[in-house]
């Protein structure tokens, strides 16, 4: 989480009534201390995010909560006076992992902070929780990012520990300040909270509950905000973003498209911005005319992400997915055969309860047709609560770990001739940063979500540039910055530029 700082306008609207009073008690409260200077200090929080994009869209709303309510946000754990840590359940190893945090953030802090458990393991463990982290005082459901200011005055007012896993309260909106942003120019939107599809396996529609979508209005009015703010790339997400279903047809009026989110994308890609990318598409719900639009629209990024799970009919029956193969093999085709090259990305379990060497083998010379850019694999995991544990994991761990490595091996080879057929070409590359790797280099995605590397200038972060790839490592590309004609870039002002 960055720091920053509210404008001061809404700095001394917190100072004044309520929200000064609250965040006077919590200091006082927090810090044990009595002294008047000390109770004018603010209450500093700390939030540590696990997880997937979702999770940190949502911390990035209470962050934003939070400051408004007269909190400082901090990038020390050591020093805050409240711990956050934001959660995933979607492998039960996640999950352990959240305990063995909390005790770490615990010694490592030199005061007794108040510690809150956020995200999905807060939602699903409940009051659980308590029981195996007697440390920690709040527990915060997916749905209850605005209400923690409301949680620590609960706190303060005597109560031991406070629990909220309710649904969003009525008037609660997305609301996310620029300061609170994971990136200064890539922003990412939720358009659908929550899952409907129960496939047997995830544990994701009871953590984060029925699907609901925000209105176009409200989506559309955020992305123009962030065009003007700078930001040069969004990511629309959402569980299942293509399932996108909002209650009135509010900002959709003047979009065409087969369903809501066709219209979504063309009244987004009308507002300017210069990349959209969305992620995740579910098989079943995703309709041709999503690629229509995206060959209508150059700011309508060229990557799907389209997770499978299996290449066997049996095993997705079992999987309870909603689709067979030769259903998302439509999709694929419609994908592939689009007038722009669209970059597919997928998801895949391997080991799933009952899963043979011959589904596995379907698995396998399913990959041979997708040709993906990119896979996730994922050995599977029974998770309580979902209709898979009841079922016998009858794959050995070995066999799990063996098929793992059988269809990485096949991916990195089938993906390493995708990644070598980039070179020679030019990309549009979004400057994010510099590379971990080399002083010299500076690092962003494609249009097609692949890391990109090139020798450049820091000045130049936030820019989109032409980059002409030269070299194809297994999970990036290499390559050297040129003007739009083709010729090499501009001078720069690196020791090893190559002006
Ligand atoms: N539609 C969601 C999926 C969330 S879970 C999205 O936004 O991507 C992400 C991936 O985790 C799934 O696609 C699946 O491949 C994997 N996964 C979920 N539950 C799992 C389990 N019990 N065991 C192993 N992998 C699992
Ligand atoms: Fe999980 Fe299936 Fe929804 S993988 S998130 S239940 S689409």
């Amino acid at each position: 989480m960055k720091l920053g700082l509210y404008p001061l306008s809404a700095l001394l609207r917190c100072k004044s009534g309520r929200c000064y009073r609250l965040w006077l008690r919590i200091s006082d409260r927090l810090s044990g201390v009595q002294s008047v200077s000390k109770s004018w200090m603010k209450s500093t929080v700390y939030i540590e995010t696990l997880g997937c994009q979702m999770n940190v869209a949502d911390s990035e709303r209470a962050a934003t909560s939070l400051r408004r309510a007269g909190y400082d946000l901090t990038l020390s754990p050591e020093s805050a006076d409240v711990v956050l840590v934001n959660t995933c359940s979607v492998r039960e190893r996640a999950e352990q992992k959240v305990y063995k945090r909390i005790r770490q953030l615990r010694s490592l802090s030199t005061k007794k902070p108040v510690i809150g458990v956020m995200g999905c393991v807060a939602q699903l463990e409940g009051q659980a929780i308590l029981a195996k982290a007697p440390d920690v005082d709040m527990i915060i459901g997916t749905r209850a990012t605005d209400r923690i200011s409301i949680l620590i005055e609960r706190l303060k007012d005597g109560e031991e520990a406070v629990i909220d896993l309710e649904e969003r309260a009525e008037g609660e909106s997305w609301d996310v300040s620029p300061v609170e942003r994971h990136s200064p120019f890539v922003a990412f939107v939720p358009i659908i909270e929550g899952c409907n599809k129960f496939c047997s396996f995830c544990i994701v529609p009871y953590s984060r509950g029925r699907e609901k979508s925000r209105t176009a209005t409200e989506i559309v009015d955020e992305v123009k905000q962030l065009r003007e703010l700078g930001y040069k790339e969004v990511h629309l997400i959402g569980q299942n973003v293509n399932s996108y279903r909002p209650r009135s047809e509010e900002g959709l009026e003047k979009s065409r498209g087969a369903t809501p989110f066709c219209r979504l994308l063309r009244a987004l890609a009308e507002t300017g911005m210069e990349r959209i990318k969305f992620t995740t598409s579910f098989p079943r719900d995703f309709h041709p005319d999503i690629v229509a639009a995206i060959e209508e629209y150059s700011n309508l990024c060229d990557w799907v992400h389209l997770p499978v799970q299996s290449g066997s009919d049996r095993i997705l029956k079992s999987m309870r997915r909603g689709h067979l193969v030769e259903d998302y093999f439509r999709r694929v085709d419609a994908i592939k055969n689009s007038k722009r090259r669209l970059s597919l990305t997928s998801d895949i379990i391997v080991g799933f309860p009952g899963e043979t060497e011959e589904d596995f083998q379907a698995t396998m010379k399913l990959i041979e047709r997708c040709q993906y850019d990119g896979l996730f694999i994922f050995k599977y995991s029974s998770r309580p609560g979902t209709p898979a544990s009841k079922l016998v994991d009858d794959v050995p761990e070995s066999e799990k770990k063996k098929r793992f490595l059988e269809l990485e091996s096949r991916q990195f080879d089938l993906q390493s001739s995708i990644y070598q057929g980039y070179i020679g070409r030019a990309v549009s590359v979004l400057v994010e940063g510099r590379s971990a790797r080399s002083e010299e280099d500076l690092t962003g995605h494609s249009t097609c979500h692949k890391v990109v590397n090139f020798k450049g200038d820091p000045t130049q972060q936030g820019e989109i540039l032409n980059v002409r790839i030269t070299e194809a490592k297994s999970y990036s590309l290499y390559g050297q910055q040129v003007n739009r004609d083709g010729t090499r870039g501009v001078p720069m002002r690196t020791p090893a530029g190559d002006a």
